[in-house]
């Protein structure tokens, strides 16, 4: 009877020590399998996370947390969530943005779309609670996130475009310099063409699609000879006025408008040297063959309607004097290509927009 018992306590301690030797293999082997290396096997055990690891799926940002002297236990939860990126400092970085009180979705869009300077920035400034409104686009500068806060007046996503623009700075400030050419270059008040800037292959319009002897580059000067030649089967006369400028041409044709309507015209119509499409070879100012004001011609509602089809778009349509700088010019047409003026067309925006969205890498 005595034996019989010693043997059961004895059966007992070796199930207890099985179970006491072997529970550790286990949360190691649960803690593996979900995902984390041996390394981290200890710490997670020790720091007493282990359920809230083995409740969430594996993370990444928490595998490497937990190697770093940043280490923060209050951040677990928000090391399960946070996606990875490779940045140095980065735990220190997560334990900063959260301190701030960005959430982890807006950790997430920080990490992926702005910049390791601009961040750094983030920490002196207070929370930017709608943070994830600006960043959502495609087209969102992360050197730029300051000016769209102070630009914002209610629309976010007209904040991000216009300021990429450079509405929120003065007509000619800082204005980005252009030397090389292509078909969707852009010269505007906030884009100036080198004083050398030159298009690729300018080449003379033929005489019966202009007024004089106007040129332009090689790709819209064969998309305006086939437009006028088009135009001419609709009975319409669709003539090139003034094309291809140079920048001292340019220079001249400011002069003339300023000696004859003073600043107020040249700042609503002209544009200074340097600043004009003109000088592009893609940009003309047309003319129907029986008007004197093209804007009075049945020429005038043909271009409306039919340049895109061409490559070309009005360049300063009505109301858009905000965003464009100009006034109206009825006349003054661009060659971008069928595309890209196609896009334009449909939706209605002009091409300061259209580059901000699409090209302006
Ligand atoms: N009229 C346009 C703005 C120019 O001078 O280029
Ligand atoms: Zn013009």
């Amino acid at each position: 009877m005595k034996r019989k018992k010693l043997k059961k306590i004895w059966i007992i301690i070796a199930v207890v020590l099985v179970a006491v030797l072997a529970y550790p293999c286990f949360v190691t082997v649960q803690i593996v399998t979900h995902g984390y290396g041996i390394g981290s096997v200890f710490k997670i055990v020790t720091t007493g996370i282990k359920d809230q690891v083995l409740e969430s799926s594996y993370s990444k940002t928490l595998e490497e947390a937990l190697k770093n002297s940043d280490f923060d236990k209050e951040n677990v939860d928000n090391y399960l969530t946070i996606e990875y990126h490779e940045k140095k400092n980065f735990i220190k970085r997560i334990n900063n943005l959260i301190s701030k009180g960005y959430s982890e979705s807006d950790i997430n869009l920080i990490n992926e779309k702005i910049s390791d300077t601009v961040v750094e920035e983030l920490y002196d400034h207070e929370l930017i609670k709608d943070i994830a409104n600006y960043l959502e686009f495609d087209y969102f500068k992360s050197e730029n996130l300051f000016r769209y806060i102070d630009y914002y007046y209610g629309d976010y996503e007209e904040a991000v475009l216009y300021v990429n623009i450079g509405l929120d700075k003065e007509f000619y400030e800082d204005a980005n310099i252009v030397t090389e050419f292509s078909t969707t270059v852009l010269a505007n008040k906030y884009n100036k063409l080198d004083e050398t800037f030159e298009p690729n292959n300018i080449t003379q319009i033929k005489s019966s699609c202009s007024v004089g002897d106007e040129y332009l580059s090689k790709e819209a000067q064969v998309a305006f000879e086939d437009m006028c030649d088009a135009a001419l089967n609709d009975d319409m006369h669709i003539l090139a006025n003034s094309a291809y400028r140079s920048y001292e041409n340019q220079q001249e044709v400011y002069d003339t408008y300023f000696n004859l309507y003073g600043q107020n015209y040249v700042d609503n119509y002209v544009a200074l040297p340097g600043y004009s499409e003109h000088q592009t070879g893609l940009a003309l100012d047309v003319k129907a063959r029986d008007y004197n004001t093209f804007r009075n011609s049945p020429e005038y509602e043909w271009m409306l309607e039919n340049s895109y089809k061409y490559g070309f778009i009005l360049r300063y349509p009505a109301d858009k004097q905000d965003i464009t700088g100009y006034k109206n010019e009825a006349w003054h047409f661009r060659y971008v290509g069928k595309e890209i003026a196609k896009y334009i067309y449909e939706n209605d925006i002009t091409y300061d927009e259209y580059y901000a969205i699409f090209l302006d890498k």
